[in-house]
This record gives C-alpha cells, structure tokens and sequence, in this order.
C-alpha cells in the first residue's frame, strides 16, 4: 500500500527554520516562523500561565476524559472574553461552541458543521491568506474562492474590490472567511469604518462570515480586535468563529481552540451544539484538556487575569514598538511607502514587497530570514538588530 503514496515537500515555514538555524552568522535576524519573540529570541511561557499550571497541579485530581465539546468553563469564559459579557446573542442563548485543537481545530470543526449542513456552498477566502485555511477548509471537500484583499502596489486593502467580489460573485448561502485582526500573512487589517461597511453587505446578500480570531488582544486590544466579530454578529443572522489561544496565551503546542457559531434562536444553539460533540468525536473524539484547563483558571481569577493582561499588553507594545522604528529605519526615498505600511499593518506580520530574489539575497548575503513571499513576523527582531534590518532591506531593494 504504502509504495503508491508520494513523498510530499518539506512545509515552506519548516525548510525556512532549518536555513535560520543552519546559519552560523550570531547577527542572523530570523524573522520567520510565526510565534512571538521576546528582545532575547526566546518564546516563553507567560508568567499567568506558569502561576496557572503551579495551582493547577495541585488541583487536578484526576486525568478522566472531559467532554467531546470540551471543558465547559473554559467555553465560558472565552466567550465572555471575545464577546463580552452583555452581548445579545450571548446572553440570549444563542451561541454555540465547543472547544477545539487549537485555532486549525476550530477552523475544522467550522468547515465540517458547513460540510454537514449538505448546502455544499462555496467557501471564499481572501488573497493572500494564511497557507493552511484551504488545505484545512477544503480538504473537507467544500470549494475554494478566492476573494480580493491586499493590494500589493498599495500595500493596504483593496476595499472596494473585496465588496464588489462579494456584492457580485458570492451567491446567497456562501462562507466568507474573514480574519479577524493581524491579518496572516499581511498584517493589512480592515478599519472599523471598513467593518460597518462590510457588515450590511454580507447581510443583504445573505453571506455567512466565517471569522478567524487566530491574534485577538495583538493588534490593539481584545475589544479592538474583537471589533469586527461583534459587529457582524450583531446584524448576521448566523456566523461562524474560529479563535485561538496559542498566540494570545503563548499556548501553542497545547493546541487550545474555539469554534463558535451564532445562531438564530436558542434553540437552533443546541442542535448546532449537538452537531459539534458528534463532529468532533468522529474526528479526535476530545480536544486536550491541560492548555484549555490554564485559560479558564487565568480567566477565572482575578489576580492572574490581571497578569495575563499585563504580559498581553507587553507582548502587543513591544511589537508596535518595533514597528516604528523599523518604519522609522526604511523611511527614505524610495521605501516611503513600505516603511508607512509597517506602521499602519497589525500584529506579528507583514509582506515586504519583495521579490523572491530579494528575499533569497536578505538570506545569503545579509542572513535575514523572511519568507519567499516576503512575510516578516516583526517579533523576530529587536531594538539592537533594527538599523541592520532597515540597512538590508534597503539594500535588496
Ligand atoms: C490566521 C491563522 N488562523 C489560524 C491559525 C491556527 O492557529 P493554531 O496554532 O492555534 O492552530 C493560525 C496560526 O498560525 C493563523 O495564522
């Protein structure tokens, strides 16, 4: 059997970590695979989540299998944090949700509850976008649209044609992924003038957002970021989210998610509800628990939610720090228009205009990691290393 499978190509981000790591230049600026960054290089554990895990050892009393939704105070308390606490369909009971193996667990979960609803509608993606929303999306046998987002002469949104596509092209019934903050790979987000218009389009013409909320609390705070999601549920009657909690809680490999959906009643609630246990358990049975167990203690607690807080605060300062003065850096003739871009773009990323012999010659001659489409994770430089960045851009360019 296993002689008729083909060999498959090593992952772009992986073959980039193992250049970055091959290099033996200690001036090397890897700015490549998508975790945050301390000045230092590192990607540690936040100190709410270590102070979480110490109470949680001596809490936990037994392993025992929690839930094919999940652990129920944690899709509280997630919810109650995306949403708020006073949000209508919230309140009214009709939220669905059931925690997930990290955000691609929860962009699963969402594509198989479309699948199963046998509608079989088109689902529209933005160009660019994260690499593994169509594989994930799509291996579950749903069609793939792209639609127009980044303008790559402008370096912002192409607004205008992303509406006409979705006004014109998407029929009735179709998903419309949506990131919801710190656009991947671009960092070019929608501005909420950009959201209250986007928001009665995908109503009047029957389109069901499907929001990604892989960075919320990394762009400008968890009710900025959150801003578009609400906005949309308020006025959609259904609407699909994906969120994680690997960047915001540094919980990566612990694979936390939530796929959530809005629905029209209470009622409808349940039975979406019911359809995401049956969903998961056919696909890994249960989400692990131990990361999903941490957010709820850390949302849970007063004292630890202000530290969580604090070190989101940090993590989401020190990059839009880095953003300035990379900006500040490139701002010469010629590069005026990249160095605005970088200030105005949210999160870890932004796409360099690059070529991808510029971006190959940043590797070989100046040992600056990016990726070959000239995705940059800002949090990979420093203060120190900033000027070097600037001067080897510039001189690619
Ligand atoms: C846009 C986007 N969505 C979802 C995810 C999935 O995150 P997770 O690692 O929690 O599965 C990522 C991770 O990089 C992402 O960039």
């Amino acid at each position: 059997m296993f002689e008729s499978l083909i060999a498959r190509p090593t992952d772009a981000i992986i073959a980039l970590m193992e250049m970055a790591k091959a290099d033996t230049n200690p001036n090397k600026i890897d700015l490549g695979v998508g975790v945050y960054k301390t000045a230092d290089g590192a990607t540690p554990i936040m100190r709410a989540v270590k102070q979480a895990e110490g109470l949680y050892l001596t809490e936990e009393i037994t392993k025992s299998y929690v839930s094919t939704i999940g652990n129920a105070e944690f899709r509280t308390s997630m919810l109650d944090l995306i949403f708020g606490t006073d949000y209508a369909p919230l309140t009214e009971g009709r939220i669905a949700s059931a925690q997930a193996t990290g955000g691609s667990g929860a962009l699963r979960l969402g594509a198989e509850l479309v699948m199963s609803s046998g509608k079989n509608p088109t689902v529209w993606v933005p160009t660019p976008t994260w690499a593994n929303h169509t594989p994930l999306i799509g291996s579950v046998g749903l069609t793939i649209k792209q639609y127009p987002y980044y303008n790559s002469d402008t370096l912002g949104v192409d607004f205008d044609d992303m509406l006409a596509c979705l006004k014109d092209e998407a029929k009735a019934g179709d998903v419309i992924v949506l990131h919801g903050c710190c656009h991947n790979p671009t960092g070019a987000d929608l501005s909420k003038a950009q959201w209250d218009r986007l928001a009665p389009v995908l109503r009047d013409n029957e389109l069901i957002p499907f929001v990604d909320l892989a960075y919320f609390g990394l762009g400008h705070g968890i009710e900025e970021d959150t801003y578009g999601l609400r906005l949309v549920g308020e006025i959609c009657p259904e609407v699909l989210m994906a969120a994680s909690c690997s960047k915001n809680f540094a919980l990566y490999k612990e694979r936390v998610g939530l796929v959530a959906a809005i629905t029209t009643s209470p009622d409808q609630a349940k039975l979406v509800q019911s359809q995401f246990g049956a969903l998961q358990r056919r696909l890994t049975s249960m989400p692990p628990d131990h990361g999903a167990a941490l957010v709820a203690r850390i949302l849970g607690d007063a004292a630890l939610r202000q530290v969580w807080t604090e070190e989101l605060d940090e993590m989401r300062e020190r990059m839009q720090t880095l953003r300035k003065s990379l900006s500040d850096a490139l701002r010469v003739q010629g590069a005026e228009a990249m160095a605005a871009a970088i200030l105005n773009q949210n999160g870890m990323f932004s796409t360099l205009p690059l070529s991808l012999e510029q971006t190959q010659a940043l590797r070989e001659k100046h040992s600056v990691y990016v990726m070959n489409s000239g995705r940059m994770n800002i949090a990979g430089a420093n203060a120190t290393n900033i000027p070097r960045l600037a001067e080897a851009i510039l001189a690619v360019l």
